[in-house]
């Protein structure tokens, strides 16, 4: 229920922002995705999991039984009132662990026994070892993947998604006292582990899209650029960072925690992937990153 009801407020956040720099991006994602509902294995199942309001999904391309998957309560509808289509839908959690680490962070930030919150520090002490111990399995995907077999799977931009909902759980945890160390040159045990968390439900989620065996189309945040300044994208390199051109240093992070998304399909074809630039606001710039996978 939290993780339905803060997707809803963020999705409410985030279509209301002034779209003016968005041109590009929308034009680069609906053409990736367009391409693979356009060249989606005919009488095979189509998922599209992170389809939101269907702002970035040109849903005319879908085949008719297409479902989308997003745990956001507006999603479905808002799709609807975009595209007139009422798609069957998906509501649960892509990494399946978010209710768990929830819990651990509660149970991190509270006494077990009278419910009284502990300490800032003793709680994200605790919380953080609770945390290590989880293992997201993305169940709930893995469960509709073995259900309905199907031929191509769109990821519409969810992946980045998992880090900022972590965080926001925990954060949630521990009421009004942020539990971060705040303090970029310390160590901080318990960022340290939600980071670790989302690195594990990412792998756990690209390795149910690998067992699928279905045809992948996969787009998502491979950076976020914090600085002002101008920057742009050099001929493609590896760590996605290499690619970056600018006259002075930025301030990024990574939304993937160092994730290779294209090494994570031994024996697998990635037949294309490409990046681009969302400006998303004069202080927040992403490199988007596209990736086709082939069955
Ligand atoms: C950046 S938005 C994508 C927008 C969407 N592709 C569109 O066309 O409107 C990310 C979406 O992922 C969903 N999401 C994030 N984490 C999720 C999770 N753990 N399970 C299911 N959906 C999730 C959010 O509700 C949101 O709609």
């Amino acid at each position: 229920m939290t993780l339905k009801a803060d997707l809803a407020r963020e999705q409410g956040a985030f279509l209301r922002q002034s779209r003016s720099g968005w041109g590009t991006h929308l034009t680069e994602v609906r053409g990736f995705l367009g391409e693979g509902l356009r060249g989606a294995v005919p009488g095979a199942p189509v998922l599209i999991l992170g389809a939101g309001a269907g702002l970035e999904v040109p849903w005319a391309l879908a085949p008719p039984d297409a479902t989308g998957w997003d745990a956001d309560p507006w999603s479905r509808v808002r799709t609807f009132l975009r595209h007139g289509r009422w798609a069957p839908w998906c509501f649960e959690d892509l990494t399946g662990g978010m209710e768990a680490l929830g819990a651990a962070a509660v149970r991190g930030a509270r006494q077990t026994w009278s419910g009284k919150a502990r300490r800032t520090e003793k709680g994200a002490a605790r919380a953080a070892g609770l945390i290590r111990s989880l293992r997201p399995e993305a169940g709930p995907l893995r469960a509709w993947i073995a259900r309905h077999r199907p031929g191509t799977i769109l990821a519409a931009n969810v992946m980045g998604q998992f880090g900022v909902v972590a965080q926001r759980a925990v954060e949630k945890a521990f009421g009004g006292h942020p539990p971060w160390v705040g303090d970029p040159d310390a160590q901080d045990p318990l960022e340290e582990a939600v980071n670790d968390w989302t690195r594990r439900a990412l792998e756990a989620f690209l390795g149910a899209l690998g067992d699928s065996g279905a045809d992948l189309w996969l787009c998502h945040d491979r950076g976020v650029v914090f600085s002002q300044g101008p920057f742009s994208l050099g001929p493609p390199a590896e760590p996605w960072t290499a690619q970056l051109r600018s006259p002075e240093p930025l301030e990024v992070t990574d939304p993937l925690v160092g994730l290779d998304v294209r090494a994570a399909f031994p024996g697998r074809t990635v037949a294309e992937s490409r990046r681009w630039i969302w400006d998303l606001a004069p202080w927040q710039r992403h490199v988007m990153e596209a990736i086709q996978v082939s069955r």
